[in-house]
């Protein structure tokens, strides 16, 4: 596997594997590192479809805000390239901010009613700087392919409007979220969390399960399917951001669920001081 450095380094390895005698599929992992089985497991998908996988590597400067924790965020090269080769990547690519957004960077890319919702409303500035740097990267990269988790619900609907809204060409591929035992998302920051907040955290996927249950016996009504997460988190010391129930597309709150066209219903807090955000689908097509 190839571990490359900066943009010329992209462009270079690029050259050697594009003059393509036929044509190729090359499937794009973008992450922040640290990572873990959920961003592997969206390599090993990657493996699985394309000719070439590319795992990138970026700590994005523009979707944190400030007093978010850029700073403090789990940062080891040599791990994540470990990581990366052991499922299969052909490369992966690191890059420092100031290459990436150079002295005079002017560009910004917004999605207002995707972004300005949900997790938005709390980090306002974190939409724009992802929709930034995905663009970005699509345009370093040229993928064919470029997979996100559902764990990152918001992203990934804000991602794919963006490619369509775009034209762009490739596909986005979406992947189910790797939990924990425990049923808790895994994240990069769950580090972060003491044994103690472990519990707490895991009583929001346990909510969330809990109104999967209750839409399967007929519960459809926003207010009742949340009652169940919030009954589920009961007194453990979770700061509630929001839990709402959306349209899976435009993400607009809905009051109940249509069974035909589906819903999703997400969840974002903080234990001890990580954020963490989690979500399930209720009903519809992929149900
Ligand atoms: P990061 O948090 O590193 O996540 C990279 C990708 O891994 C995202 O698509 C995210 O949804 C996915 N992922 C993380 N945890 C997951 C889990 N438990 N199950 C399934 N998928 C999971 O998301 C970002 O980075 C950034 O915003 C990025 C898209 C790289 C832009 O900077």
């Amino acid at each position: 596997m190839k571990v490359l450095d900066g943009i010329q380094a992209l462009r270079e390895w690029q050259s050697t594997v594009t003059p393509l005698s036929a044509p190729r599929t090359l499937g794009l992992v973008p992450t922040m590192g640290a990572l873990h089985e959920g961003h592997l497991a969206l390599v090993r998908r990657a493996r699985a479809e394309c000719d070439l996988v590319c795992v990138s590597v970026f700590v994005n400067p523009t979707q944190f805000g400030p007093g978010e924790d850029l700073a403090s965020y789990p940062r080891d090269r040599a791990r994540d390239s470990e990581l990366a080769a052991e499922v299969g990547a052909d490369a992966v690519w690191f890059a420092r901010a100031e290459e990436v957004y150079p002295a005079g960077f002017a560009t910004r890319i917004e999605l207002p009613s995707l972004a300005n919702r949900l997790c938005g409303i709390e980090r306002p500035h974190h939409f724009p700087g992802v929709a930034l740097i995905v663009l970005k990267l699509l345009h370093l990269f040229r993928p064919t392919h470029a997979y996100f988790g559902e764990k990152d619900y918001q992203q990934s609907v804000l991602v794919t409007r963006m490619v369509r809204d775009l034209d762009l060409d490739l596909a986005i591929v979406t992947c189910p979220i790797v939990r924990e035992e425990s049923g808790l998302a895994r994240s990069s920051r769950n580090v972060g969390l003491s044994e103690a907040g472990r519990m707490a955290a895991g009583t929001l996927s346990a909510g969330l399960f809990r109104a999967q249950m209750a839409y399967a016996e007929g519960v459809v009504d926003a207010a009742a399917l949340i009652g169940e997460v919030v009954a589920e988190i009961g007194d453990q010391k979770v700061a509630l951001e929001f839990i709402e129930l959306v349209d899976r597309e435009t993400l607009e709150p809905l009051e109940t669920v249509d069974p035909a066209l589906g819903a999703r219903l997400l969840i974002a807090g903080r234990v001890e001081k990580v954020r963490l955000i989690d979500n399930v689908p209720l009903g519809g097509p992929e149900a």
